[in-house]
């Protein structure tokens, strides 16, 4: 079955004020290009080309203007509103008519990284079952979701653990079946009242079908200021690949 691409561009932003006053964060530039060209390119070059962007109300018209349908990328956007700010899993529940059956290549629309997506969905699509999820080293797994590895195997995830069993992030690249809808259905908000993707990731484990692999390229978030300066850095000395 196609693979179908979702990205999830929602949030406030709040940690980029006054940045994201006026605009969304996934519109704010990355060396030469609005941030939410690098997920759409990705998938885009991972052979996916119906592609759902998720967002908030209030920045809906303008990410509309910059993508329109998608011509312009050899693709088809389709498009649909978080009204709140409800986690990532949450903003993911909305895309269960667009996938349709079909399983879903997710990127969150601040992570950018320099693999190509292509051999991650080919690995993903030959298991043909449950979900595959990509981690990096990183030097502050306490910002992240963080793997705890036995052998090539994910046995738990801890969401922005004070004492991290790992320097594994859990980057915001994720792969699953159709199982998905029903297990975020399933789920309940955290201390911070959000639908948790690590929620939905450990449901994945316990049912013995989470499959993982470490990413070898740089990998970041851009979702704070040190992280956003980081990323412009990054892409500059070594384009991302597509
Ligand atoms: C989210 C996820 C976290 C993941 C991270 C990757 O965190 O909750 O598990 O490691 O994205 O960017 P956020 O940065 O949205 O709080």
């Amino acid at each position: 079955m196609n693979l179908k691409g979702i990205v999830l561009a929602g949030g406030t932003g709040s940690r980029l004020l006054p940045l994201t006053k006026v605009t969304n964060k996934h519109l704010l530039p990355v060396g030469q290009k609005p941030m939410i060209y690098y997920p759409i390119e990705k998938l885009i070059g991972a052979g996916i080309d119906e592609i759902l962007i998720v967002t908030g109300t209030e920045h809906m018209g303008d990410m509309v203007n910059l993508l329109g349908s998608g011509p312009d990328f050899h693709c088809r956007f389709t498009y649909k509103v978080q009204d709140e700010a409800g986690g990532i899993a949450q903003a993911l529940s909305l895309a269960e008519n667009f996938a349709h059956g079909a399983p879903v290549a997710v990127i969150l629309g601040d992570n950018i990284f320099e693999d190509a997506l292509q051999p991650y969905a080919e690995a993903f699509r030959a298991q043909r079952q449950g979900a595959r999820i990509i981690g990096k080293e990183v030097s502050d797994p306490e910002r992240f979701g963080v793997a705890e590895v036995v052998g090539d195997r994910v046995v738990a995830i801890e969401e922005k653990p004070k004492s991290p069993k790992s320097h594994i992030a859990v980057t915001g690249i994720y792969f699953y079946d159709s199982q998905v809808f029903e297990i975020i259905r399933a789920c309940r908000p955290s201390a911070r009242g959000e639908l948790e993707i690590t929620d939905v990731n450990n449901a994945y484990i316990h049912k013995g079908q989470l499959r993982f692999h470490l990413m070898t390229g740089w990998w970041s978030d851009a979702g704070t200021f040190s992280s956003l300066a980081h990323v412009n850095s990054l892409v500059a000395q070594w384009p991302p690949k597509v």
